[in-house]
């Protein structure tokens, strides 16, 4: 969780790096179902996230046949933190320069138990800053906390809350949350954490170095997002042992240890409400293997009826998937996930002629690097043999509970 394990940090050259001229305002992304650091949205089809020199190498070295269930790597920027006059606190994105940023090693990972969640007041980014010509059709969430609603009552926040579309929080106990907020619940609460502890750290001007990734969803008018966390294993080679045992824990208590796969979020468009149903980690870890069958449908299904001209689209990108990670001798992907994204408006048109209709679009990428290793990897110590057995039990694992689902409902 914490934020010193994910940023390389240096000091701030004010007058050559924080000239707002050249600087991108970065906005909370508001499509983002899991994670723990704040992922930001730097342009329609870019988001960006703290980097880990890890993963920036990985995504530097990945195999060609990867590229297509990735997303683009490109590139990193220097982002600072500052506030405004008004005491907003405000993300920019600078050109990353070497000679302005230091260039520290990553530090080591903190280890110490999940910190709770700070009630500290804060000052959220203004998403509706005036540098950024960010027409994103908005959809309003429904919030998972009456902290989060808290904050969004900043008065800068409310201007941006405009949206059709409301999103709601289906929490641990299966309850629906009333309140709205702008966006998915776990995006506000991973950009507010990222704060606090920016803001902890930040007594001076920093740069915090940044990774630029295309935005996966951008294709999607009304993006369905399924994070799932693959494999039987998620701590890293270099992961202490109380890191290693706390992870061991949460795969052996979750469906990672049995499929190789959990839900860690979700958003889904309802035709029938004209919401987003969202569900996060915490509600994934607690699936039993029915149960995570059962998620797979909800994400599948839109309310008024299950989607099933996406099972085939589906399938035959995870299918390809497996082909291509069976030849990936050495390649260990702990702690990445994958996200499958359909678009929750683009229906077959009715009157049977479905068959003809071209098939959705949906696409499956991996994502989350910072753990991975392969043999020849920087100076990993540690060398895996044959392909990630774990990921690709949570490929097969997943292929086989949506040809259940398709067969069932046939
Ligand atoms: N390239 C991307 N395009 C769109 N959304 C993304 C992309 N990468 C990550 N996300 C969103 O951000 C969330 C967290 O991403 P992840 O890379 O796993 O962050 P973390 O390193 O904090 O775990 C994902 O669940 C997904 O919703
Ligand atoms: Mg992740």
């Amino acid at each position: 969780m914490c934020v010193c394990q994910t940023m390389e940090v240096g000091q701030c050259v004010k007058s050559a790096v924080c000239d707002r001229g050249r600087g991108v305002l970065l906005e909370p992304f508001i499509h983002q179902v899991g994670g723990h650091s704040s992922m930001m949205r730097y342009d329609d089809h870019t988001v960006c996230k703290p980097l880990v020199s890890r993963e920036q190498r990985f995504y530097e070295s990945l195999p060609p046949e990867m590229k297509e269930f990735t997303p683009e790597y490109k590139g990193v920027v220097s982002v600072c933190f500052e506030g405004d006059s008004d005491g907003y606190i405000n993300l920019v994105a600078y050109p990353y320069v070497e000679s302005e940023c230091m260039d520290p090693e990553d530090p080591p990972e903190r280890d110490h138990p999940r910190r709770k969640h700070s009630r500290r007041s804060l000052h959220r980014t203004n998403s509706n800053a005036a540098c950024n010509e960010h027409k994103e059709e908005r959809p309003i969430l429904t919030g998972e906390n009456s902290d989060s609603v808290q904050e969004m009552k900043s008065p800068k926040l409310e201007l941006v809350m405009h949206s059709e579309v409301p999103f709601q929080m289906l929490d641990g106990n299966s309850e629906m949350s009333s309140e709205r907020i702008s966006f998915n619940p776990w995006s506000l609460r991973c950009h507010k954490q990222q704060l606090n502890r920016m803001r902890s750290e930040s007594k001076e001007r920093k740069l915090y170095k940044f990774l630029l990734l295309e935005n996966v969803v951008h294709h999607f008018k009304f993006p369905c997002v399924l994070d799932l966390k693959m494999g039987t294993r998620q701590h890293g080679d270099d992961a202490s042992e109380e890191k290693a045992a706390r992870q061991m824990k949460k795969c052996e208590q979750s469906t990672s240890a049995t499929l190789g796969v959990r839900v860690c979020g979700m958003q889904v468009f309802q035709m029938d409400t004209g919401h987003y149903l969202c569900l996060n980690k915490y509600y994934g870890r607690g699936l039993s293997a029915e149960g995570f069958r059962q998620a797979l449908y909800q994400y599948l299904h839109n309310g008024v009826q299950l989607r099933k001209d996406l099972f085939e689209p589906i399938l035959s990108k995870l299918r390809r998937l497996v082909s291509v990670l069976e030849t990936q001798a050495s390649y260990r992907f702990y702690s990445s996930s994958l996200l499958i994204i359909y678009d929750g408006r683009d229906l077959p048109r009715p009157g049977g002629a479905a068959a003809q209709e071209p098939a959705p679009k949906v696409d499956v990428r991996m994502i989350d690097f910072a753990h991975s290793t392969y043999k020849g990897f920087r100076d990993d110590l540690t060398v895996h043999d044959g392909p990630d057995k774990g990921y690709v039990l949570g490929l097969r694992s997943l292929i086989s509970i949506l040809e259940l689902i398709r067969d069932e409902n046939q």
